[in-house]
């Protein structure tokens, strides 16, 4: 689904220059290549190092990961927590447990990460957190659903990442060629750029990602 918008020769440029994947990272991007359904979803080299310097610049006490799938950016977020710091991270596909909590644990994290499975609209509700740092990275139609269901979990000057929000490109199409995700995500995008309690930032970086800053409540 995620093609790289960035010529090919530059994207090999900007990760040839970025502090190189560490070997269970590496390790969990070649597994998943090798066995697991779409790797694509999984963020990358590129895109985690964003995610794990924005999470040590920001020393969250508590995390939010909306869609874990084989756990590489729940890893990456997972080591800019602070000393007591936890990740929650929500995913619908148990088959994808066993993967992440074995690599959770090779990355010594498991006692930093707790794992949900299910519908993460179900399960948000239950957890009775503050969250200084979300990321939104599940089924792009309820990304506008998530957000209102985190919004209150925030406090202000908390962050919320969202991935894939340029959708291939597609959002930039005519509504009539979109397809129905990038409806969804170009509805997403509006809906933040019109909510004058947050402030934020479209990264073209891989599938486009999206930083917001809370403001107020
Ligand atoms: C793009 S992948 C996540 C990739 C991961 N965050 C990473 O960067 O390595 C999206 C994941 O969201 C999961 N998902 C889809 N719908 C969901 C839902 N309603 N609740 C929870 N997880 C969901 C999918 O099964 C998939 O594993």
């Amino acid at each position: 689904m995620t093609k790289v918008l960035l010529p090919l020769a530059l994207q090999e440029y900007a990760e040839h220059f970025t502090t190189q994947e560490d070997e269970v990272l590496k390790e969990l991007n070649e597994e998943t290549y090798e066995h697991i359904g779409r790797p694509h979803m999984l963020s990358g080299h590129l895109q985690g190092a964003l995610l794990q310097m924005l999470s040590c610049m920001i020393r969250p006490k508590r995390i939010l990961e909306i869609g874990t799938y084989t756990g590489y950016a729940a890893i990456c977020l997972a080591k800019g927590l602070s000393e007591d710091g936890v990740l929650h991270t929500i995913e619908l596909d148990e088959n994808l447990k066993e993967i992440a909590q074995r690599y959770f644990a090779k990355a010594e994290l498991q006692d930093k990460i707790k794992q949900h499975i299910g519908k993460a609209a179900d399960i948000i509700p239950t957890l009775n957190e503050t969250f200084d740092l979300v990321f939104i990275d599940a089924d792009k139609k309820n990304y506008g659903l998530y957000y209102d269901l985190v919004f209150d979990k925030i406090p202000i000057g908390g962050i919320i990442i969202a991935d894939n929000v340029l959708f291939n490109g597609e959002v930039i199409l005519p509504e009539q060629e979109q397809g129905k995700f990038a409806k969804a995500i170009h509805a997403f995008n509006e809906k933040l750029l019109n909510d004058n309690r947050v402030e934020q930032v479209l990264l073209p970086v891989r599938d486009g990602i999206l930083i917001v800053r809370k403001l107020k409540n």
